[in-house]
């Protein structure tokens, strides 16, 4: 997403079976390059397909995404595995409930979709530190997006286990996109088909393709379509055309306006490309949610917001839209598609108006919200310092001198990440916002309690700043009481 030089994707195609006639055969999934096209166990295949990530989505609601997917007349879904998602702390790993990938792509395989899965370990995908755990910061000087934070990675994703049901295809930073591509193969096989995907320019596929693996290209429906494909062709004279991203809307940021794409421009393109022969995931088919703390930020430093709607034919809450029947009028040109109604949006209901009621402040909640209790230090701790990766921290001190003029009390060095609000004796005096407002005026006497309550705001998921320790380490030493 978001013409990120997406590091390593994988066609992991899994097998679609039925359990009383499986067949002995091997699947088989490869490229023909006489014929300009994939082979699924020898046939011609080309693919149409959506992105949906199980972790954008409560899992009650899965069998309901994909089946609405599949009635679009999709033969494939597209999903990230995002670590972070899987190993919040080191060696604690979570498959289960929402959780729960093997599940999903289990329902994916009885309704009948074939999955392209992008195991990370880097994904972007508009996630929290692009899939990346914070606790990798607990080694300061760590270099991201190279082979050293796989090491960990290799420990995590028991890929081994997967190869029961799988069709096999898939991959990209050099030397680690070779230490990437070494593991998924002592995983999955040398049978596995690798890609990569990069933005459809020459300077994307010039750093981003690597010899040996699959290169494809990803475009939304405003590019010129032939130029697109022609840098894919610059990279892959011959097999099948591949647009791994192909823009349904597009992702927003806090403060801006919600993304909107028009559904005939996307019908219209993804018609285009479709007569032309070439293979398509659709990103996204339905955005979902960055539910908690998982949503990420772009550089200069953005935040997204909580939903990822993304404009998709799907809508967030999973509702069916004008430009989901006019993707699936193009589909049922190029392929039969599954006959009966389309499940129903869901219900809603009407709540009427919730009165809220104040129960407490941060303040007064303390020992309550923080249960180990204080944590004392004579210079500012990060948040990876204090092992507290997601959230808000409190951090308190006392003026050390009586401001009785509105005195500056200033981030010179811009480090707090990202949003702080600033109290005097419990009374709010402003907020520092990264790289918004550096400095805000207070007024107190010596000793008042001074509070400000730190919230991390999502880790950038794409390009500088993705090492965000939160709370630069010198943030409020460099705070100054003029
Ligand atoms: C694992 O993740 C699921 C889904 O988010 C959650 O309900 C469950 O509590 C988690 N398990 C542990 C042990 O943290
Ligand atoms: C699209 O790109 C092709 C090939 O680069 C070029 O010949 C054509 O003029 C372009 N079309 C438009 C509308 O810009
Ligand atoms: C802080 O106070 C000073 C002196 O009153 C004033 O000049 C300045 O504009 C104030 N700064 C902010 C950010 O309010």
């Amino acid at each position: 997403s978001y013409f990120c030089m997406l590091f390593i994707c994988l066609f992991y195609l899994f097998l679609p079976h039925n359990n009383s006639s499986r067949s002995l055969r091997t699947p088989s999934f490869s490229l023909d390059y006489n014929a300009d096209c994939f082979r699924k166990d020898g046939q011609r295949f080309r693919f149409i397909s959506g992105s949906i990530h199980y972790s954008r989505i409560p899992r009650v609601y899965w069998k309901d995404r994909l089946l609405k997917m599949y009635m679009a007349g999709l033969n494939a879904i597209q999903t990230y595995i995002p670590w972070n998602y899987h190993e919040e702390s080191p060696g604690m790993y979570n498959f289960s409930g929402d959780r729960d990938v093997e599940y999903f792509l289990k329902l994916a395989q009885d309704i009948g979709l074939l999955v392209i899965l992008r195991p990370g370990p880097y994904i972007c995908a508009e996630w929290e530190m692009g899939g990346l755990p914070a606790w990798l910061l607990n080694k300061k000087d760590i270099v991201l997006r190279s082979s050293d934070p796989v090491v960990a990675h290799d420990e995590a994703l028991p890929l081994s286990e997967r190869r029961p049901h799988h069709y096999c295809s898939g991959g990209r930073d050099v030397p680690a996109h070779h230490f990437v591509l070494n593991l998924f193969r002592s995983h999955l096989g040398e049978e596995v088909v690798l890609f990569t995907t990069d933005g459809a320019g020459l300077k994307y596929l010039k750093c981003g393709a690597i010899q040996g693996l699959y290169a494809t290209v990803d475009f939304g429906p405003g590019s010129n379509i032939t130029a697109a494909f022609e840098a894919q062709r610059h990279a892959e004279p011959h097999g099948p055309l591949v647009n791994s991203e192909f823009y349904t809307g597009w992702l927003d940021h806090w403060g801006s306006r919600h993304s909107v794409v028009s559904p005939d421009l996307v019908a219209k393109s993804l018609n285009q490309q479709l007569a032309m022969g070439a293979n398509v995931n659709m990103y996204m088919f339905i955005g979902g949610t960055n539910f908690g703390y998982w949503n990420g930020a772009n550089s200069p430093y953005s935040a997204q917001p909580t939903s990822y709607d993304y404009d998709a034919p799907l809508t967030e809450a999973g509702d069916l839209t004008e430009k989901y029947f006019a993707i699936r009028e193009v589909i049922k040109m190029y392929r039969r598609i599954p006959e009966g109604p389309v499940p129903p949006s869901t219900p809603k209901y009407a709540y009427g108006a919730v009165t809220m009621k104040k129960l407490q402040t941060v303040a007064d909640a303390l020992e309550i919200l923080s249960f180990s209790g204080p944590v004392k230090s004579t210079y500012p701790q990060t948040f990876i310092d204090l092992n507290q990766a997601y959230g808000y921290v409190l951090y308190r001190t006392t003026l050390p001198v009586t401001c009785s003029e509105p005195t500056p009390l200033s981030s010179p060095l811009n480090g707090v990440h990202d949003r702080a609000y600033v109290s005097v004796d419990g009374v709010a005096a402003g907020i520092l916002e990264r790289n918004k407002v550096i400095s805000i005026n207070v007024t107190g006497k010596a000793g008042s309690q001074l509070d400000m309550l730190v919230e991390n705001m999502g880790r950038i998921n794409y390009g500088k700043g993705i090492n965000d320790f939160k709370v630069h380490e010198n943030a409020f030493s460099g705070l100054k009481i003029h």
